[in-house]
């Protein structure tokens, strides 16, 4: 009888320990990557608060389709805790991104031209989400680990706590990237040292900030035109104690070109409406030429043993970031 019941006891064992394992080994992909048919994502963990919401726009364009999954396939990568969001009007559009993992939101305001609004897209974005950042970056922008740990890195200095800590960076200028390249760090970093151009330091795809910064006086400048980037730049770093920090040694953005010649390095130059920024800004008083990552009086470092140090550059910083002759100089891109 005894002895039944310790072979029971002992079969029972056997059978869950067999079963755990069958579990463990079926859905043990999903802990770490999952991949379902053409895309992927990092599953996030709902009960922490996310680092960083990513926002942007576009309109659908049979030309740019590996560039657009390229994009949501990349940004669901990042990081566990990175929400994803495309604004647009479009249903079928919305249905194909939230199908791959991305939240959307609808377009309500626009400049005369039909092109949204930057400030009200990161209202909308920090109405919707809870998390410690929000960027917005362009449509064909990937990015690597790098990202996170230059924002956790940033997060952890001194300049964390700043109401306007603003963080920028460069772009590389790089053609035909491929699905592989754009879900494989290793392979995009590789693709950029051999065919990636670095882009002029006032071209600036994204901005990465907080709930704190000083939008509200901001114009209504539309995404994806000239001088939306140098403006808001230079405004960022013409105030006193400014904390911009440019994030381009320790995190690759890699600007996906679809279109040949220099038009595609330039896209917004293309678009009949390409001035709209410029005019609306027209009458303001700017300095353009400090619209540069290399006025941010700050810059992210790797030290030897790779970890990510906070650098101030206030000292040789550019005599154009400091010159004060206002509209003088043409418009940058
Ligand atoms: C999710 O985050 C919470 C809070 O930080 C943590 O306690 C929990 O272990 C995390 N869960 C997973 C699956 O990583
Ligand atoms: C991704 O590519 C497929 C075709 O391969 C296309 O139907 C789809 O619209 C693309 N996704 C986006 C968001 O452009
Ligand atoms: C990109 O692909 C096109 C078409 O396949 C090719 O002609 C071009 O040389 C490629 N460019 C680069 C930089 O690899
Ligand atoms: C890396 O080096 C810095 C100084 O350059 C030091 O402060 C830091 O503690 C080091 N980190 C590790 C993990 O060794």
């Amino acid at each position: 009888m005894v002895q039944k019941d310790v072979i029971l006891k002992t079969v029972c064992l056997v059978v869950f320990m067999l079963q755990v394992t069958f579990i463990y080994v079926k859905f043990k992909p999903d802990i770490q990557m999952k991949f379902e048919s053409n895309y992927y994502y990092n599953p996030r963990n709902n009960t922490k608060k996310p680092l960083l919401t990513l926002f942007t726009s576009w309109s659908e364009d049979k030309g740019k389709y590996i560039c657009r999954n390229n994009t949501i396939n990349n940004w669901n990568l990042l990081h566990e805790n990175v929400v994803r969001i495309l604004f647009t009007n479009d249903a079928a559009l919305s249905y194909r991104v939230m199908s791959m993992g991305w939240k959307v939101l609808p377009i309500t305001k626009v400049g005369t031209t039909g092109v949204p609004i930057l400030k009200d897209m990161f209202y909308a974005t920090m109405a919707a989400e809870d998390s410690l950042f929000y960027a917005y970056a362009n449509g064909d922008i990937l990015f690597t680990d790098g990202l996170i740990k230059s924002i956790k890195a940033v997060k952890k200095s001194k300049l964390g706590g700043a109401r306007d800590l603003l963080m920028i960076g460069q772009r590389y200028d790089t053609r035909n990237v491929s699905k592989n390249e754009a879900t494989n760090y290793y392979k995009l970093i590789t693709a950029v040292k051999s065919r990636g151009d670095l882009h002029r330091p006032e071209g600036i795809d994204y901005f990465i900030l907080k709930k704190t910064y000083p939008l509200h006086g901001f114009p209504d400048l539309v995404i994806g035109r000239i001088q939306i980037d140098t403006y808001l730049v230079s405004i960022a770093v013409s105030s006193s104690h400014s904390h911009v920090v440019d994030i381009s040694k320790t995190s690759i953005a890699v600007h996906q070109v679809t279109l040949p010649g220099k038009k595609g390095v330039r896209e917004g130059h293309s678009k009949q409406d390409t001035s709209y920024n410029v005019k609306l800004l027209e009458s303001k008083k700017w300095y353009k030429r400090r619209g540069s990552t290399m006025c941010a009086p700050f810059y992210t470092k790797r030290s030897k043993n790779m970890t990510i140090k906070i650098k101030d550059r206030k000292t040789d910083m550019h005599i154009k970031c400091t010159e004060n002759d206002k509209n003088k100089n043409k418009a940058n891109d």
